[in-house]
């Protein structure tokens, strides 16, 4: 893949596809493809197609996706498995109509059964029952992952898809309607200290056990893949992307409040879903394949909080 290849990031103005971009520039890639939400509707396969026959890239990452929390999955159940089916479906049909040389297909933790042995390992996938709450979500990437092998096995595409853990960074959706557990503790606990050291109440009894990986990491990650991982190289043509640590949703709540500086007290609702007991990804295979995260986790929250302080009104949410 070099410095001119034509490279369509899909759902570049996103947490993961901001960060892809960011990366991709770094490495003197200059030749990149965007189009926004509004430009180009994945889910219109009519428009879907006429991009790829106009605009012809050599290289996809597919890292546009209908995204949530816990509440907006269980509650836009048709939404999250038609947006996300149509939009892995069109892309993948395209690219390979239009002899896309390599295609990198983002889906999610949420593939793997609810109660697989830990760490999740790429062939624990349909093993056995999801998780019920993000079912429909999880359907979709576990198709997205099938259409990447099966257009490999039939049409000798060289094709493969990445299963990142549980992401944060820059750009992160911090509306507490529709974000992620992270940036939801981030807002809340900023938000308590500007009201005197408030009392935060977060949700569940705070036992599960999460992995975070930060996006930054992630995106390295990606580029490492799609550099260095071919079809029929890996069972499914799949690779988990993680740091194989976790931590208690607790242990988290006690980061983030340090990082933020609120010194007030947190109470845990356990009348809201924990969600799955543990999640944490079997790193094993893309270690084996050359490639470590480089962020710990401090770290990164102390940058993304730092990020969350400058952007202001990023995705929904005033700072000061
Ligand atoms: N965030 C995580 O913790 C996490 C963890 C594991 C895996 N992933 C995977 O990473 C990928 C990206 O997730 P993310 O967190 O970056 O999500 P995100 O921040 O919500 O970004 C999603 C992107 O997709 C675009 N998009 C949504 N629907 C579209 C459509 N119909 N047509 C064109 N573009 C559309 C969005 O544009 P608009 O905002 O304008 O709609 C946005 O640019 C997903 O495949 C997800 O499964 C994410």
């Amino acid at each position: 893949m070099n410095e001119d290849a034509r490279i369509y990031v899909a759902g570049h103005t996103g947490l993961v596809g901001a960060a892809l971009v960011r990366n991709l520039q770094a490495h003197g890639f200059r030749n990149l493809l965007v189009r926004s939400h509004r430009e180009l509707d994945l889910t219109r396969q009519d428009a879907v197609e006429a991009f790829f026959a106009r605009e012809r890239p050599s290289h996809v990452i597919l890292a546009a996706a209908k995204v949530g929390g816990i509440l907006a999955n269980n509650t836009y159940r048709a939404d999250f498995i038609y947006q996300n089916l149509m939009m892995a479906a069109n892309v993948i049909q395209a690219a390979w109509k239009h002899e896309v040389a390599r295609l990198l297909f983002l889906g999610s933790s949420c593939i793997y059964p609810r109660d697989a042995a830990q760490p999740l390992t790429e062939d624990s996938l349909l093993t056995a029952p999801l998780e019920a709450t993000n079912e429909p979500y999880a359907i979709a990437k576990i198709a997205g992952v099938k259409l990447v092998e099966s257009y490999n096995r039939q049409y000798r595409t060289d094709y493969v898809s990445a299963m990142p853990t549980n992401l944060y960074g820059p750009h992160d959706n911090f509306d507490l309607n529709g974000s992620h557990v992270l940036p939801a503790m981030m807002r809340k606990f900023h938000e308590a200290k500007l009201a005197g050291d408030a009392p935060v109440t977060l949700w569940g009894s705070g036992s599960p056990r999460r992995e975070f990986l930060h996006v930054d990491d992630l995106a390295e990650g990606c580029l490492f893949v799609l550099r260095e991982v071919h079809a029929g190289q890996v069972s499914n043509d799949l690779v988990n992307v993680g740091c194989g640590e976790d931590l208690t949703i607790k242990e988290l709540a006690l980061l983030v409040q340090a990082t933020v500086g609120h010194r007030g007290e947190i109470r845990w609702d356990a009348s809201k879903p924990d969600g799955t007991p543990r999640k944490l990804m079997d790193v094993a295979r893309i270690k084996r394949l050359g490639w470590s995260p480089r962020i710990a986790l401090v770290d990164g929250v102390a940058s993304t909080y730092h990020w969350f302080l400058q952007h202001g009104d990023a995705k929904g949410m005033a700072s000061h």
